[in-house]
């Protein structure tokens, strides 16, 4: 089973690893026997399951649900989830109930929360409580309103120090990891190498030590806007709408059900009453 520990080897090895967002139980399963070390139930299941516009409606009773069906699919990934909004920017101790019912009743391993120095003091609690921490700097979802937009970070000098200095912070208060997301190339390569634990990047270039998508982008699931950093490796978004329109045409054709799905044996029970009566 992959640990936070084992992150660390594999940035001291210089060993790049994937992470993939799941929600479910089945697809957990198959990215876990496709050997993903890291699997991330991200609060993007807000956008990519339920169908909102942001990842702000998501609730922690929510995210539980899907984390649960992660636990039972994953056997060897580390599972990592993804504390929602206002989860944990309240006060410490709702951080650490909120982030400790994740491991408690979620079967996560370890926790993500988005932001920099602001938090230092929680990822230190939650550190201290043995919750284990990622961070998530530059585009941070959750402030989608106060940036604007989803639009890249770390673009000028100011922007681009404040995300450095962040990852220090974070770093320094114990997170064993850090989530670079839509950042200029050139500056999560300096992120990577100023830092000591690994950066994971989503739209942030080849230099990070790890690289995560969301999963429904990589599948070719998700409708509508797909952005620059998304490489998509499958088209299950046609496979999906051809097979569903071939049940259709059999089902109208009387096609399907075939004889190979039907139960028998064949014994008439009209042919039965008419014989002996009903
Ligand atoms: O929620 C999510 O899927 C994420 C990843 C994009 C890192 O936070």
């Amino acid at each position: 089973m992959t640990t936070v520990l084992d992150l660390r080897r594999f940035k001291a090895e210089g060993r790049r690893f994937a992470m993939l967002t799941a929600y479910d139980y089945p697809i957990a399963r198959l990215l876990d026997d496709a050997g993903i070390p890291v699997l991330l139930v991200g609060d993007s299941a807000a956008m990519v399951v339920h169908g909102h516009s942001t990842t702000l409606p998501i609730t922690l009773d929510e995210m539980l649900v899907h984390a649960r069906a992660v636990a039972r699919g994953a056997s060897n990934a580390l599972l990592v989830g993804d504390l929602p909004f206002l989860s944990y920017q309240g006060s410490l101790e709702d951080g650490l109930l909120n982030a400790g019912r994740f491991l408690k009743e979620g079967g996560m391993h370890a926790v993500k929360l988005e932001g920099g120095r602001a938090l230092k003091a929680l990822v230190q609690r939650l550190v201290e409580a043995g919750i284990p921490v990622m961070g998530h700097l530059g585009l941070t979802p959750q402030s989608v309103h106060g940036l604007g937009g989803f639009k890249v970070q770390g673009k000028d000098l100011a922007s681009a120090k404040r995300i450095l200095s962040d990852a220090r912070e974070l770093e320094e208060a114990g997170a064993f990891a850090v989530v670079l997301e839509g950042i200029p190339a050139a500056l999560a390569a300096e992120v990577t190498a100023a830092l000591s634990i690994p950066t994971i990047g989503i739209g942030a270039g080849p230099a990070c030590d790890g690289q995560v998508l969301v999963v429904h982008d990589l599948l070719g699931l998700t409708v509508g806007h797909r952005p620059k950093f998304v490489k998509q490796y499958a088209n299950l978004a046609e496979e999906i709408t051809q097979a569903a329109r071939s049940y259709a045409q059999e089902v109208e054709a009387g096609v399907f059900p075939g004889p190979e799905h039907s139960y028998g044996p064949t014994i008439s029970v009209v042919a039965d009453e008419v014989k002996y009566g009903g």
